[in-house]
């Protein structure tokens, strides 16, 4: 007999974690793969429609591929919490090390993009869904519409940001984390304190808080080339300050 059917509790903690697991990698390729699909594909693609073409397709296709992309949504989260639960890190000193900072510094981000994609994303793409459908139908155009779509783009747009800092820090939880030393409460602070203190500034300029209009902060946002690279310069500024603080 296998050594995980031979012990319940075995099985229930190793097979728990796995399938968790493949359940967190299947929703979140899901996710994230849908929101570089909007972002790198859709958005560009949409730009050169006529709008008969465009309406049609917001109408048709976006609601279909929304659905995927905040349920997928959705599971990353509770796979993700799932994972935790059955590795029991929330009944240690786990969240202490430098993999549980990796780790709470990969959910935080990932929380920012979860709270964009449920309540910035979504209700304001079911305007521009609304009014495509409408005008299709022959209605008015909702005057509401344009602004909606800017700050669906705004939101998604940061999400491409925190994607590429976030997955890194999923991986490095047992990838590269364990290669690092334990810090004290002060340098774990330090470092999770900058971490949020610089996603709550992009997280703004993202709500549209700093101003709406093309150029100026949303300059990172305006064209996805700029998001990419800002993502890059926010993960390498992370990197550097874990290797300052856990080595
Ligand atoms: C929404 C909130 C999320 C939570 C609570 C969460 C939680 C977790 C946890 C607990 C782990 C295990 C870390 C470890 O012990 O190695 C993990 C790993 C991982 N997560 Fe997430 N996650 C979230 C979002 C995401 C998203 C959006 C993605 C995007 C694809 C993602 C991709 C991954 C990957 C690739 C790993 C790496 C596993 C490995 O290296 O073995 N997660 N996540």
């Amino acid at each position: 007999m296998h050594v995980l059917a031979a012990s319940w509790p075995l099985f229930h903690r190793v097979g728990g974690v796995i399938l968790s697991r493949w359940a967190h990698f299947l929703a979140g390729i899901t996710w994230i793969g849908l929101l570089y699909y909007f972002n790198f594909v859709q958005t560009p693609s949409f730009a050169t429609f006529d709008a008969p073409a465009r309406n049609e397709s917001t109408s048709k296709l976006v609601p279909n591929a929304l659905w995927w992309f905040r349920w997928g949504a959705m599971l990353t989260l509770l796979s993700g919490i799932s994972i935790l639960a059955f590795q029991d890190q929330f009944n240690s000193d786990y969240f202490k090390t430098p993999s549980g900072v990796s780790i709470s510094t990969g959910i935080l981000l990932a929380l920012v993009m979860f709270s964009n994609v449920w309540f910035v994303i979504w209700p304001n793409q079911k305007v521009v869904i609304a009014n495509a459908t409408n005008v299709l139908g022959g209605g008015q155009a909702d005057p509401a519409a344009a602004a909606s779509a800017r700050k669906g783009l705004l939101a998604s747009r940061t999400n491409t940001l925190l994607s590429i800092p976030m997955l890194f820090f999923m991986a490095a939880t047992s990838h590269f984390a364990p290669f690092h030393t334990s810090a004290t409460s002060g340098k774990r602070g330090a470092f999770l304190g900058i971490m949020v203190l610089i996603t709550a500034i992009l997280e703004l300029n993202g709500l549209g808080v700093f101003g709406t209009e093309p150029g100026g902060t949303r300059a990172i946002l305006d064209k996805h080339k700029n998001t990419i690279i800002t993502g890059f310069v926010y993960a390498a500024v992370l990197i550097v300050l874990f290797e300052v603080f856990f080595s």
